[in-house]
């Protein structure tokens, strides 16, 4: 039989410039770097369930100390989730139940160039672009802020308002790739919500997931920044949700290589006290909140103390008071629950 189909063609063209490979006749270009790097003798060559090719574990292995002498950030998980993408999963321990498969070779391909990239300390979402939050997949797309999972927290804490009281409307400021809008509309069937992000391309992306989340009907995105006056119409909000840009200036020196090359420094960057942003918020939110509507806000530890003072100088003008704070996993406390009163 004459025909074979592509893959196996790719398969066996691979199996035969492998076994050159492994004679030592010829220097291998195909997969540039990691073969020249690493496919030089038959010492690395694997026999797999009577297969000559690249395991998932070999690549694992040499990926992984890669990456640890190379001082990359989660160097385990990096190179799992990128196998585990390449095998077309989001479960990373199929990376190990699968170690013995042999990889085809567009796939050892795929695997290098995602693991050469992560040596630039590209963040493994924008590699792999889409990350969980919550139950759901979310498209990534550089330099939208990638969700955090303290965020998912936030989220429980707005879920446990609304159903303490029926609401059906819910502004989010600040919403990146759509992460807090699309986790509450998913999770409440008949909810509605308003989105604003100052960034077209935080806009645009939370459009791509609410699309794919089929919740596009439900929400409202607006491209504009909090601190001009905000268009979003006469309508008043019994919630209103955000996770705000609240680093301090001096802070930004520490952060990783991955957040300050890659992610938009505009999505976390707060100011010299962190503020610069959360206050365009509350003065925004004291115009957008019914009489004893809620702000659910996610902010640095320091910042309950200074909020608390900020409002209470302005209390006049904002009519708005911290009332509770909720504390993350490492029992910060990086959520205010501030309340419109008269
Ligand atoms: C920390 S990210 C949060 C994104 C998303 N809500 C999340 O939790 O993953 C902050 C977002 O605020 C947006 N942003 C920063 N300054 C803004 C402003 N002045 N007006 C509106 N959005 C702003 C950034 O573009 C970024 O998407």
């Amino acid at each position: 039989m004459n025909t074979i189909s592509a893959s196996s063609f790719k398969l066996l063209r691979y199996i035969n410039l492998k076994l050159l490979m492994c004679n030592g006749k010829c220097e291998f270009h195909t997969f540039c770097g990691y073969q020249r790097q690493t496919f030089t003798s038959n010492s690395n060559s694997s026999l797999v369930n009577g297969k000559i090719g690249v395991s998932v574990n070999e690549l694992f292995l040499k990926w992984k100390s890669t990456f640890i002498e190379s001082d990359v950030s989660e160097p385990v998980e990096s190179i799992q989730h990128i196998l585990a993408h390449v095998l077309k999963t989001r479960n990373i321990s199929i990376v190990h139940r699968q170690k013995n498969k042999i990889l085809l070779p567009e796939e050892v391909e795929r695997v290098t160039e995602y693991c050469q990239q992560r040596l630039k300390r590209v963040p493994i979402q924008y590699i792999i672009q889409e990350w969980d939050f919550r139950d759901l997949t979310l498209k990534m797309k550089p330099p939208v802020f990638i969700p955090r999972p303290e965020t998912e927290m936030l989220v429980d804490i707005v879920l446990s308002e609304i159903d303490c009281k029926p609401i059906n409307k819910i502004l989010e400021f600040c919403c990146g790739s759509g992460a807090i809008s699309i986790a509450l509309l998913k999770s409440r069937p008949l909810l509605r919500a308003i989105a604003l992000d100052k960034s077209i391309d935080a806009c645009k992306l939370t459009e791509t997931n609410a699309k794919l989340h089929c919740v596009l009907d439900r929400l409202k995105i607006i491209n504009c920044d909090i601190r001009d006056n905000v268009q979003i119409g006469m309508e008043k909000y019994d919630v209103i949700v955000s996770n705000p840009p609240y680093v301090f200036e001096k802070d930004l020196y520490n952060l990783q290589p991955e957040i300050k090359l890659y992610e938009d420094c505009d999505a976390f960057n707060g100011g010299v006290d962190g503020l610069a942003v959360i206050k365009p918020i509350l003065k925004a939110s004291s115009l957008l909140l019914n009489y004893q509507g809620k702000l659910f806000m996610e902010v640095d530890s320091r910042h309950p103390l200074l909020i608390t003072s900020w409002l209470q100088e302005n209390k006049n003008n904002l009519k708005l008071n911290l009332v509770k704070t909720h504390k993350d996993f490492c029992s910060k406390d990086r959520f205010v629950k501030i309340l419109k009163e008269y």
